[in-house]
């Protein structure tokens, strides 16, 4: 049996453990897969033991995911681009990592909710780690982002990163008054608090797509988002089984059928 693991503080809510577990059932795959709560000053060490222990690998979540992409040997395009790692492969005593956040955000609005992306004009909300992790993917889908932040700075930074590469603009709340988007993607901690960023009305184009990259619960931006009249509104649950399949193809060789792995979690 290969073993597996999600490291996270805290970890005890994690739903990869299931996913993994039905992805391995449908695929016949002889492996098993925990959830691992590493303290918060020993993330290295907890992913050395691992290696050490025989592990093949490990996903990696918040709040580490800068300091796997910090203590990996050998790093995928998919990760220097975020420069985070949320998917790490144990090899001849290496660490090999890479970052299926932004593919499986890109599988979940195309693939699961029919949304095309090509052309489209996306409004990104937050420049923290979950923001960052989702913009190049966005990008190369062929969007033009605008990245909102309450903290400008931070939201400058990244579009700094895109310079001479195409359409990426930071933007202060404000800013977005009189403007409309095909795409809002909740990429901020604000649902977590049952906040709302502060948005203006009339943000949504029609047939616009609001995302809300958290999961588990309503949040204010996704009540906002139906109030306001977006034709598509979803939560991030998709594009947590989509990049765990990605993660999983990337150890096992197989791509998991998600849609029914999805349907389970949602009854
Ligand atoms: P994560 O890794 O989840 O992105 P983070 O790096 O702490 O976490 O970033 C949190 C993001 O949510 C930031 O962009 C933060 O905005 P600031 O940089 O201005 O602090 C944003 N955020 C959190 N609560 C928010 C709220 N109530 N309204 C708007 N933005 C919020």
């Amino acid at each position: 049996t290969d073993r597996y693991a999600v490291i996270g503080n805290p970890i005890s809510h994690s739903k990869s453990p299931l996913i993994h577990r039905l992805f391995a059932e449908q695929t016949g795959q002889d492996m098993s897969y925990e959830a691992i709560e590493a303290p918060l000053d020993g993330f290295a060490p907890t992913i050395r033991r691992l290696r050490d222990e025989g592990y093949k690998g490990c996903n990696v979540t918040v709040p580490f995911k800068f300091e796997a992409y910090a203590l990996c040997d050998q790093l995928g395009a998919r990760a220097r681009d975020a420069k985070a790692v949320n998917t790490l492969l144990f090899q001849d005593g290496k660490i090999l990592g890479t970052n299926t956040d932004g593919a499986g955000l890109l599988s979940d609005i195309e693939n699961n909710l029919g949304f095309k992306l090509m052309w489209k004009d996306a409004l990104l909300l937050g420049a923290g780690g979950a923001a960052a992790g989702v913009l190049w993917p966005l990008f190369n889908a062929g969007l033009g982002v605008d990245i909102a932040n309450r903290t400008l700075d931070k939201a400058q930074v990244l579009a700094e990163q895109f310079k001479g590469a195409g359409t990426v603009h930071a933007r202060t709340y404000e800013d977005l008054a009189g403007r409309k988007y095909d795409l809002v993607i909740n990429a901020t901690s604000s649902g977590l608090k049952d906040e709302l960023p502060p948005l203006p009305e009339g943000l949504f184009k029609p047939g616009a797509l609001a995302y809300d990259m958290m999961y588990g619960r309503e949040t204010p931006f996704m009540a906002f988002a139906r109030k306001q009249g977006a034709a598509l509104v979803s939560d991030g649950l998709g594009m947590l089984v989509e990049q765990a399949a990605e993660a999983f193809q990337v150890w096992r060789g197989v791509r998991p059928d998600t849609r029914p792995v999805l349907e389970k979690l949602r009854t």
